[in-house]
């Protein structure tokens, strides 16, 4: 399998990254991260999500944070939503696409959204009928592809089932997500060949947390096995809340830099996303979590090295 030219990168870090944080953080700078990484060349943003403030405090204000924006031509601004209730809000909001998420474990799909695996599809009908009603495009993610925190292994064909249902009722991607980062590349490359019997490989998208190091890794594989669109998070900020323990989605920094690396465009500029990077972990007091990030602070910026060079 040839490598892709381009590959799109659906930075997640004002989302996933930042609903893990323990501390509540300032509008201000939720709306500067969003614009920083606009400015970067990212073209797809997860900006936050319309879930319940009680579940997820984080998030609270998202509506804020899109009035905050200064939206870029050519740029979605896409947001979380559980049921049609957020939807709403999201569109009120102005989010140009929204995102539904199942879960590919029954405990996970439990304790992260109260609902079962069939309920939560249920729940989703009817927002994606809202959503062909004014035609609005929606993404789908399927947690724990690659384990899950409470029944540990979980089966390719289960998540393919997902996967599936996700894509039949309107998705037009579904997002494999290794919620826990237990994904190696020879499992991602056999979850990827089953699923695709089911959704065509270039509706699917590869979601790696990095807890056991093995993103890069894996978004290497899943590049083999065709995929082309990846969400990843600045500074390597992330988590999810009902996965204790798992750490921030693979950086973008790093991605970015492996794809340089490979040749591979993605209309990301290194050095802005290093500020947006920088500036949202001096906001968080944290270290930055990019292998890049941080090698770029004392070493001088390397050349990027070619395919075959
Ligand atoms: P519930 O308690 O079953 O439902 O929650 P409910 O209808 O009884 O509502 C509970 C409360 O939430 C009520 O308020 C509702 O009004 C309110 P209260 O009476 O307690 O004051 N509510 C809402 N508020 C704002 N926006 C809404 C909304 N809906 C209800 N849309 C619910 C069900 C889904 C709402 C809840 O479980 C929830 O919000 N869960 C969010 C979970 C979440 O955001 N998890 C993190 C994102 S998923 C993730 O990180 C994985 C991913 O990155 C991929 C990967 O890594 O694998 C995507
Ligand atoms: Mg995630």
């Amino acid at each position: 399998m040839t490598l892709p030219a381009a590959v799109r990168l659906v930075e997640v870090g004002p989302r996933d990254g930042l609903q893990n944080e323990p501390g509540s953080i300032p509008l201000a700078e939720r709306i500067a991260l969003v614009d920083g990484l606009s400015a970067a060349g990212f073209r797809h943003i997860e900006v936050g999500s319309f879930v319940s403030a009680r579940w997820v405090p984080q998030m609270a204000g998202c509506a804020e944070v899109l009035s905050g924006i200064s939206r870029q031509p050519g740029v979605t601004y896409a947001v979380l939503t559980p049921n049609l209730r957020g939807f709403e809000a999201a569109v009120a909001a102005g989010a140009s696409e929204v995102a539904i998420f199942a879960a590919a474990s029954e405990a996970f799909s439990l304790r992260n959204i109260n609902c079962s695996i069939r309920a939560s599809l249920d729940r989703f009908e009817p927002l994606m009928l809202a959503a062909k009603g004014l035609g609005m495009r929606v993404r789908g993610y399927v947690s724990c592809a690659l384990g899950c925190p409470y029944e540990g292994n979980v089966s390719a064909s289960q998540v393919a089932s997902v996967a599936h249902a996700l894509y039949a009722m309107g998705c037009y991607e579904v997002s494999l997500g290794d919620t826990i980062g237990t994904g190696t590349p020879g499992a991602t490359r056999r979850l990827i060949g089953q699923v695709a019997k089911q959704v065509p490989r270039e509706h699917l998208a590869g979601h790696f947390h990095d807890t056991y190091g093995q993103a890069l890794a894996n978004i290497y594989a899943s590049l083999l096995e065709g995929l082309s669109v990846f969400d990843t998070s600045v500074a390597g900020l992330g988590g999810c809340p009902y996965a204790k323990g798992a750490s921030g989605n693979v950086a973008s920094e790093d991605v970015l830099y492996m794809l340089d690396g490979l040749g591979i465009a993605t209309g990301v500029d290194r050095q802005r996303l290093l500020q947006a990077g920088q500036r949202i972990c001096q906001v968080l007091g944290r270290a930055n979590a990019s292998r890049v990030a941080r090698a770029l602070q004392v070493l001088p910026a390397p050349q990027p090295t070619h395919p075959n060079g």
